[in-house]
């Protein structure tokens, strides 16, 4: 089978056409679809790539969960069904915390889910100290998976969100957290996603709210350990006006400063003391 062939056959009324690369470079272990475009698939090779698009006719899975690969900002990470499956937009935390001096500097990546903003930091910058958390301990081993992978080091814990602070006693520099945010009530939320990614990785109390006022309630906390700790954290693009206003109680002693995405929805914010 030529690839030029199936890709007129299957992109787009199948896959995308960034789909399609990824099932590509997974089934030629190439590291880049343009080294193979001209190519023909092998037997084995062709019945991979059968065999996936029949999954996917049948299940419509996500293609990520089918071939247990993701890439995020250029680099593959393993995925399974037990972790959110890495968004482009999420790629912004990374630019926002390569900005500073990581050097020796503890990275705590919490609700890390596969790890990719942590490895992909430490990936850019090997000498930052990457400490990685999550409440699921199914997440945790897709963790060890990509930390093997990307033959890098970093500290695993499981925890409930902010406790990780009781468990070390290392001290923050940088905190990097992609929280779950969805509403329970959200419609919006496609049908594939809702089936097949983790509701603990999508879904939080509180009309999605819960742990950003977990997070506001204990700045005080995390402050008193570093005064220069920088928090980085994605929100939903509809959230900005409800942080703004669970944060107004905490505007005279921190600063937040929120960033829009490449589509220009809000999508980040950075949180540093001003004291
Ligand atoms: C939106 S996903 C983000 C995963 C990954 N950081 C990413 O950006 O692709 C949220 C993650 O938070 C984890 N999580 C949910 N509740 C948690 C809690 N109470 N404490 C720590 N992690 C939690 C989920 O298991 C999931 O891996």
């Amino acid at each position: 089978m030529e690839i030029n062939k199936l890709r007129e056959e299957y992109v787009p009324d199948l896959f995308t056409l960034s789909e399609f690369k990824e099932i590509i470079i997974k089934i030629t272990n190439e590291s880049d679809y343009n080294f193979v475009i001209e190519k023909e698939l092998s037997k084995i090779e062709s019945d991979s790539f059968l065999k996936i698009v029949k999954e996917f006719k049948e299940t419509k899975k996500p293609i990520a969960y089918l071939i247990n690969n993701k890439y995020f900002y250029n680099f593959d990470f393993y995925v399974n069904e037990n972790v959110l499956i890495p968004r482009p937009e999420t790629e912004l935390l990374v630019d926002e915390i390569m900005k500073y001096d990581l050097e020796n500097k503890n990275l705590f990546d919490i609700c890390c889910g596969s790890g990719c903003i942590g490895i992909t930091i430490k990936n850019l910058n090997s000498k930052v100290n990457l400490l990685l958390s999550d409440i699921s301990k199914e997440a945790l081993e897709v963790v060890k998976i990509n930390l093997e992978k990307h033959k890098q080091s970093g500290q695993i814990f499981c925890s409930d969100f902010l406790k990780i602070f009781n468990q070390t006693d290392i001290v923050p520099d940088f905190i990097t957290i992609n929280p779950p945010y969805i509403d329970n009530n959200d419609s919006n939320v496609g049908e594939f996603v809702k089936k097949y990614e983790p509701h603990l990785a999508l879904y939080a109390e509180d009309r999605g709210l819960k742990f950003y006022k977990d997070l506001f309630n204990q700045l005080d906390y995390l402050y008193s350990k570093n005064k220069n700790l920088v928090i980085v954290c994605e929100f939903g693009f509809e959230q900005k006006e409800e942080l703004e206003k669970i944060f107004s109680s905490k505007i005279v002693k921190y600063n937040i400063d929120f960033k829009k995405d490449y589509s220009s929805n809000w999508r980040l914010f950075i949180i540093t003391s001003k004291e």
